[in-house]
């Protein structure tokens, strides 16, 4: 079990908090959390854009933006551990106070969890714990639920089953198909992650040692996004 040894989730409380993005591919999520801190003024900054692809296009947005931006990639590298080790040393080159995972497509191994408990969040499409892994919007129209969603959650070494901060839910329509989903989802996805992120640069998220999240100020933790209100937003 993982225990988490401070609280507020930081125990790092840099002013403005220093954060790592971490992606893989479009970085759509990285896109909203970097607008967030400029549009809604938050105490934040991205300090590093880390990739494990090189042709990542979410890097060349971030480039950009003026972002710094390193890539780290597995080819080389002979096992997991040998890997999420230099990427946990370049990680910590930065001094982060929180590494959120955005669209980052790899499954880090439990040493480099364990490092990052309470600063490690990811985003993930689908109201956890249905549909942990990928496909995720494929299974929930397979599976005939009128709701899904996606969760922002603390990082645990068991694959996207960490404590949950909060969870945005959109209906399944009828003549939905995998891509409109995640299209719906995807605009909740990027509402969610910039109100989390609000409040972890707040320092209004506290995690007990147990993983147990609260949020100060009675704040709303989940919210339905209308497929009116999705659909309105590309
Ligand atoms: C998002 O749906 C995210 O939840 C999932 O992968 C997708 C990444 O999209 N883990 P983007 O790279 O943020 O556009």
């Amino acid at each position: 079990m993982t225990t988490f040894d401070s609280t507020p989730a930081s125990n790092h409380r840099s002013h403005p908090r220093r954060l790592v993005i971490m992606i893989s591919g479009r970085g759509s999520n990285m896109q909203a959390l970097v607008s967030a801190i400029a549009d809604r003024g938050l105490d934040a900054q991205v300090v590093a854009v880390v990739s494990d692809k090189s042709q990542a296009p979410g890097l060349l947005w971030a480039r950009s933006q003026g972002l710094e931006t390193r890539v780290l990639e597995s080819a080389g590298y002979v096992t997991r551990e040998e890997y999420d080790q230099a990427l946990a040393t370049l990680i910590e080159s930065f001094d982060p106070d929180y590494v959120l995972l955005a669209g980052f497509m790899r499954i880090l191994s439990d040493g480099f969890v364990q490092q990052f408990a309470g600063r490690l969040v990811n985003i993930h499409p689908s109201l956890l714990p249905a549909f942990p892994g990928l496909r995720t919007h494929e299974q929930a129209i397979a599976c005939g639920v009128q709701w899904h969603g996606c969760t922002v959650h603390f990082v645990t070494p068991v694959l996207d089953g960490g404590p949950i901060i909060a969870q945005a839910v959109v209906p399944v329509l009828a003549d939905d198909t995998s891509n409109s989903l995640a299209q719906r989802v995807l605009v909740a996805e990027h509402r969610l992650y910039a109100d989390v992120l609000g409040w972890l640069t707040a320092g209004r998220v506290h995690l007990s040692p147990e993983g147990r999240v609260t949020v100060e100020a009675d704040t709303l933790r989940a919210y339905v996004l209308p497929a009116g209100h999705a659909q309105s937003i590309q």
